[in-house]
């Protein structure tokens, strides 16, 4: 097999056999021309597929290291079509710490209709996988988990998972590690998901989800759910990730490098209570991010002194770190979860502390970036 970033660059995008373009072409098309009543080359209609995303969902499975991928018009999309694997009355036991609107769908959405949700800290393993019950069909897990980056041991919580039931599937919300940093399918579990909103595709421009799994009849279920509720990604899109997926491998060495020297800086400002980094060896999992990533990724949070007032102002005080909400692009960005992104956990007994700030660290000049949070904090 060839190397990751090799794969990323080609995997499922040979040039084009018709015109020799180098670069997948954008079949922006709906439908396709039948040679006869039933007989297609291959596509039909864009919904069920397309030669764009046909390129995207081969090279995701390739860099996960699974066999099938499947694309989606948004990481909720792709969330949403992973709980569609459960019937009502089955149980999804989650982490406890995951992104607010995962925490949205299972409760406001998927509790309605009758699939029960629990969840617990995965720090121990052992502890966590007590929770799990006859019922139990699906285990999610988020590594590092949004926004507090606590990691989650794939390969021991997959092992204790299914040696308490073998049936349990394990999913893995890989947004934050990407493929090149974590591969969560090498490790036991049998789903990645992905908002491809965020590192695969890298630039803050474009909205998307994947999933790659290795076990058939769960990838025929997806794709069943893919086509018949019809989230799908358009095809410039498809082409938009793709073009991010290749410069993937450079982009992350670079977000885990300034996001370390920002964390270790951090580390020691005053005013500043906690900073949360799997890079730091002050982090409790420190060990478990050696084993598990490549390297800690471009995710900092920390919490700062003077509560919710102190992080607002400290987040509006930026100038090259922008106040947004999303993460994974080249640029950095800054926000204040309790408040923003994870709004929709209030009163779950979920909530983050409202001094905690989220960094997502960019590929900006790293002094750029310190003197910037140097002049807020000030
Ligand atoms: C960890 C994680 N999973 C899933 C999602 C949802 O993805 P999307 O916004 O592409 O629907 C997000 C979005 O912020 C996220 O951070």
């Amino acid at each position: 097999m060839k190397q990751f970033e090799t794969r990323a660059i080609h995997a499922g995008q040979p040039p084009d056999p018709t015109t020799g373009s180098v670069i997948t072409p954008i079949y922006q098309t709906s439908t396709f021309k039948q040679e006869s009543v039933g007989q297609s080359k291959g596509y039909e209609y864009s919904r069920s597929g397309n030669p764009s995303r046909a390129a995207l969902e081969k090279c995701l499975a390739s860099l996960e290291g699974g066999e099938y991928g499947l694309g989606f018009s948004s990481g909720m999309a792709a969330i949403d079509a992973v709980v569609h694997l459960l019937e009502p009355g089955d149980h999804l036991l989650a982490v406890n710490d995951l992104y607010g609107g995962t925490y949205r769908l299972f409760e406001s959405v998927y509790a309605q209709l009758g699939i029960e949700f629990s969840y617990g800290s995965a720090a121990d393993p052992e502890s966590f996988v007590e929770q799990i019950k006859p019922n139990t069909k699906m285990v999610w897990l988020e590594t590092p988990t949004n926004p507090l980056l606590h990691l989650c041991d794939i390969e021991e919580l997959s092992r204790l998972a299914k040696a308490r039931n073998p049936e349990v599937l394990v999913a893995v919300d890989n947004t934050f590690a990407t493929p090149y940093l974590q591969r969560p399918l090498e490790m036991g579990a049998d789903i990645v998901q992905h908002s491809t909103t965020k590192y695969l595709s890298g630039h803050s421009d474009v909205i998307g989800g994947a999933i790659v799994t290795d076990i058939p009849r769960v990838a025929e279920q997806l794709g069943f759910f893919q086509n018949a509720i019809g989230a799908v990604p358009a095809p410039f899109d498809c082409f938009l990730v793709l073009r991010g997926i290749k410069t993937l491998a450079v982009r992350m060495d670079r977000h885990s490098a300034n996001a370390l020297q920002i964390a270790e800086h951090l580390q020691e400002q005053p005013g500043i209570q906690q900073v949360n980094y799997p890079g730091l060896p002050s982090h409790p999992q420190y060990e478990l991010g050696i084993r598990q990533m490549r390297s800690a990724g471009g995710m900092v949070s920390f919490i700062v002194e003077g509560g919710a007032a102190a992080a607002k102002q400290l987040a509006e005080a930026t100038v090259v770190f922008t106040l947004a909400e999303s993460l994974g692009g080249v640029e950095s960005l800054i926000e204040v979860p309790a408040a923003m992104t994870h709004a929709s956990t209030a009163g779950s007994g979920m909530e983050v502390d409202p001094a905690l700030i989220r960094l997502s660290v960019g590929l900006e000049g790293v002094e750029d970036l310190i003197d910037d949070l140097n002049q807020a904090l000030a």
